[in-house]
């Protein structure tokens, strides 16, 4: 029997249908509320908004399940390849080995940047954030790789795809090289994806780049963890932006500069940021704890709390555990992994994080991974959004296929003020 839900508004009383998800979550459907019952909700962070319907990702955060397309995350990250995912986040199921190599063939074919666009890149400030860079290089792919319109508009969209995923890692490095004033090097058929972006970011004329399987796989792995997120902040930017049908480079550049703020993607770079200067004020994480509970200080404990995740973010579990690979591996001590762990202890029994649910996230080990590995602090975001990529891509494709689609617009409720009179500047006082 359909599920309806009762509002009673000067007491009249309306029904509205109720929706369930296939993993139990019910929902009151709003869409017709004004039009029937003549008012609007309010929901500031859109915390118990859904926007769409989604067929893509599946988070609990109660329970810190994180599943893309009905498979768990912890399983794609020990079996699969980033590639592998990205094709089943973006085509709904997994590849047959013959689709798999296909993809990767074309990544190949796509990797090369337009030579005129290294103008750009020569031309941006040294001083420059990446993810500035890259996301108005991103929008300045339309320019570069314009419609053709001899193609189908599934193939102009397979091919725009693919130039993402495969360029875009590709002006990652670039710019890294360009700022260091280094030569660019160019990306290799004979490699894979990950394998192209570490030769990419670190072979140098005067010095090969040994290419680790290890450090291979947890690149992989890295990716695999961010590539999507359902309704985050990033992708509902790709998806309002693209549901005003631009094309599909402007939505992800609008992605981009949602995800490099510090409260969602920049958190990686702010995370590593803040271990640091725990480092240099001797280890004693107690101060930085103490500000983070401190309500007249808006310092918070970065790499902790989610609006989702009211648990153990999974992605930061399996995080830790490349982590602590990689470095043993490596016979390194980083000195902030160390701070990171006693700093985890200790905000877990803390009664503030226990009572306000925050636990580590994504981004309190992933940067030290990414340090491990070679990235540069600016960079990390960076690293996200390659990572993301896929999400936002499929994100996009779900909602620009959807029949009903429509034009993202909320509402507002006015509380300014009430129409007055316009004073002529020599009346004001
Ligand atoms: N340190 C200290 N207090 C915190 C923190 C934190 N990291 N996060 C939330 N709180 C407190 C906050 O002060 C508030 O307390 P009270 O109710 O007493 O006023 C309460 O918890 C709820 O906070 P909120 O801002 O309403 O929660 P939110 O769901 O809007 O914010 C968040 C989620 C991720 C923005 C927030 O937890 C945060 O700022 N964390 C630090 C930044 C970070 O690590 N971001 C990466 C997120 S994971 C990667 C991604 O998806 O992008």
């Amino acid at each position: 029997m359909e599920q309806t839900a009762k509002i009673i508004i000067d007491g009249k009383t309306f029904e509205l249908p109720m929706i369930t998800g296939s993993e139990g979550e019910r929902a009151i459907d709003i869409s017709r509320l004004r039009q029937e019952v003549g008012v609007v909700t309010l929901d500031p962070g859109f915390a118990n908004t859904s926007a769409c319907l989604s067929r893509i990702t599946f988070v609990d955060g109660e329970r810190g399940i994180l599943r893309y397309r009905g498979i768990p995350v912890d399983r794609l990250a020990e079996h699969s390849t980033f590639v592998e995912t990205a094709y089943m986040l973006i085509n709904c199921e997994l590849p047959t080995q013959e689709q798999l190599n296909r993809f990767s063939v074309m990544l190949n074919d796509h990797s090369l940047v337009h030579e005129d666009m290294r103008a750009f890149f020569e031309n941006f400030p040294r001083w420059a954030h990446p993810m500035g860079i890259l996301s108005s290089m991103v929008n300045a792919l339309r320019a570069f790789y314009p419609e053709i319109p001899e193609r189908t508009e599934e193939e102009e969209i397979n091919i725009t795809v693919t130039r993402l995923l495969s360029k875009v890692r590709t002006m990652a490095a670039m710019s890294y090289k360009i700022f260091r004033g280094h030569k660019v090097a160019y990306p290799r058929h004979d490699l894979t994806y990950a394998e192209n972006f570490l030769s990419m970011m670190f072979d140098s004329p005067v010095r090969p780049y040994d290419i680790d399987d290890d450090i291979v796989n947890a690149l992989n792995v890295f990716w695999i963890l961010h590539a999507d997120h359902e309704q985050n902040c990033s992708t509902a930017a790709v998806r309002v932006v693209g549901s005003a049908k631009v094309n599909l480079y402007a939505a992800i550049s609008a992605g981009i500069c949602a995800l490099w703020g510090p409260l969602h993607g920049g958190a990686n770079q702010a995370v590593v940021e803040m271990l640091g200067q725990i480092h240099e004020n001797g280890g004693d994480a107690a101060p930085f704890i103490a500000r983070a509970k401190d309500r007249n200080d808006p310092f918070r404990l970065m790499g902790f709390g989610h609006r989702i995740y009211k648990t153990y973010d999974p992605r930061a579990r399996v995080m830790k555990k490349v982590c602590d690979r990689i470095l043993d591996k490596q016979r390194v001590r980083d000195p902030l992994l160390d701070i990171a762990k006693r700093l985890e202890e200790v905000a877990l029994e803390d009664p503030y994080f226990i009572d306000h649910h925050l636990y580590p996230n994504v981004d309190f080990y992933s940067g030290i991974l990414l340090k491990a590995i070679g990235i540069p602090l600016n960079m990390f975001t960076v690293m996200f959004a390659i990572g993301r990529l896929p999400g936002w891509i499929s994100q996009w494709k779900e909602s620009s296929d959807d029949p009903k689609w429509r034009l993202q617009r909320p509402r507002q409720i006015y509380i300014g003020r009430k129409e007055r009179a316009y004073i002529p500047i020599e009346k004001r006082g």
